[in-house]
């Protein structure tokens, strides 16, 4: 498997626009989530988490909490915290 690189979490919460790219982290693993915005089953809820933790949101929607959806993310992993 490939080393990832390690971000701060000032790194991530520089990537909160789909210009800057859109990062989300993870139970400790960055995502760059720019190519799945568009593509999200919940449409623009998934932008409040932009630049930060996913975790408080999908505590409020238990519809992540599935096998498939974490298959989705980590597609699109990019780093550690
Ligand atoms: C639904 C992925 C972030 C709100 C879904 C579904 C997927 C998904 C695959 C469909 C699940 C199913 O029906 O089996 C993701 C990924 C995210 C993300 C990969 C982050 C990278 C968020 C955030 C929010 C959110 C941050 C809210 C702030 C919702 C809602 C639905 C949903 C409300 C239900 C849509 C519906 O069926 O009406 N998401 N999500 N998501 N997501 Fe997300």
């Amino acid at each position: 498997t490939p080393a990832f690189p390690v971000y701060t979490q000032e790194e991530v919460s520089k990537h909160r626009t789909l210009a800057d790219g859109m990062w989300v982290t993870y139970k400790g693993e960055v995502y760059d989530i720019t190519d799945f915005v568009a593509l999200h089953p919940g449409g623009s809820k998934i932008l409040l988490a932009a630049g930060g933790a996913l975790e408080p949101f999908w505590a409020m929607y238990a519809v992540h909490n599935q096998e498939h959806v974490l298959e989705i993310l980590n597609e699109y992993k990019v780093g550690k915290l």
